[in-house]
């Protein structure tokens, strides 16, 4: 593995454009694009990936991604591609006007799957996003991020199959765009990206999943109901990467993690967290008590 990164402590990270002809590190056999860009970095990579339309190629992007790729964590990145790249279809529209389906039909199910597909989708390019937008950090942030990228791939392909046993294909439902929104308002302000997106949105996941297994275990689909349970358990996963590097930037910043995600929170106008929590799976991943009393007091 060839890292252009420090392993120490870190100082902090940015978010934007680094002056031409400053890039540090860079290996003799690597050629920057017109952008500027080294094209063969995991950061770069991810950024491509971020960008690839298809869900074929952002799978085939994200599988391309090794963990022996070098690593440049001081490099920053102009996007020359709208952002993220997603196929023309779903066709997305606003929370209100995604239906809830009934569970007694495949149809129904189907759209609960689909759903979850388009989370997971979502999921991939928030992975992604973090790795190329945020520079300065730890090696093992990006490396962090690739495993979560890596899940959400497969995740996302997972549902993909089960759709397409029972007869349907990513983008036969509409679908909102409610996790790519926190994405860009955080897009300049990681602490913030981590308090709202992993820490709220996929934790908000966690909460979802038992009600989203009985719902579809009830009905009788055991096999949508273990893909459930595959999810759930990498999710906690995630939310812990997302509540490590968090409290590692509030202990930096000499912050106090319970009021500064509150202060987020509010900022950005995260959405309210209703109960129920649960609490196993956020324990798990990293939640103490003070934050979950804080949660639970609303
Ligand atoms: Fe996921
Ligand atoms: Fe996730």
């Amino acid at each position: 593995m060839r890292e252009a990164c420090g392993h120490g402590a870190f100082k902090g990270f940015r978010a934007g454009a680094r002056p031409p002809g400053t890039e540090k590190h860079m290996d003799s056999n690597t050629t920057p694009d017109a952008a500027g860009h080294r094209q063969d970095c995991l950061r770069g990579q991810a950024l491509a990936a971020l960008a690839a339309t298809a869900w074929q190629d952002k799978l085939a992007a994200v599988r391309a991604m090794s963990d022996e790729t070098v690593l440049d964590c001081e490099q920053a990145y102009t996007p020359t591609a709208e952002l993220p790249g997603r196929p023309a279809r779903p066709e997305l529209v606003v929370p209100a006007q995604v239906k809830q389906r009934s569970m007694a039909t495949e149809e129904g199910r189907a759209a609960l799957l689909h759903a979850l597909a388009h989370i997971e989708f979502n999921a991939i390019n928030l992975a992604l996003d973090i790795m190329w937008r945020f520079a300065g950090m730890p090696a093992a942030f990006y490396r962090d991020w690739l495993r979560v990228a890596r899940e959400e791939a497969y995740h996302f392909d997972l549902l993909r199959q089960r759709l397409a046993a029972m007869g349907y294909a990513y983008g036969d439902f509409p679908a909102h765009n409610g996790l790519w929104d926190m994405a860009q308002r955080t897009q300049d302000d990681l602490l913030a990206r981590l308090a709202l997106v992993p820490r709220t949105l996929e934790a908000r996941g966690l909460d979802a999943s038992p009600a989203i297994r009985a719902k579809l275990a009830g009905a009788g689909d055991a096999e949508s109901a273990a893909i459930v349970d595959i999810i759930l358990a990498d999710e906690i996963g995630h939310v812990a990467i997302g509540n490590h590097w968090y409290k590692q930037l509030c202990a930096q910043a000499g912050k106090d993690p319970v009021s500064c995600y509150a202060e987020l929170a509010q900022r950005y106008d995260a959405p309210r967290l209703r109960g129920p929590f649960n609490l196993e799976a956020r324990r798990a991943a990293g939640f103490d008590d003070a934050e979950l009393a804080a949660l639970q007091a609303g």
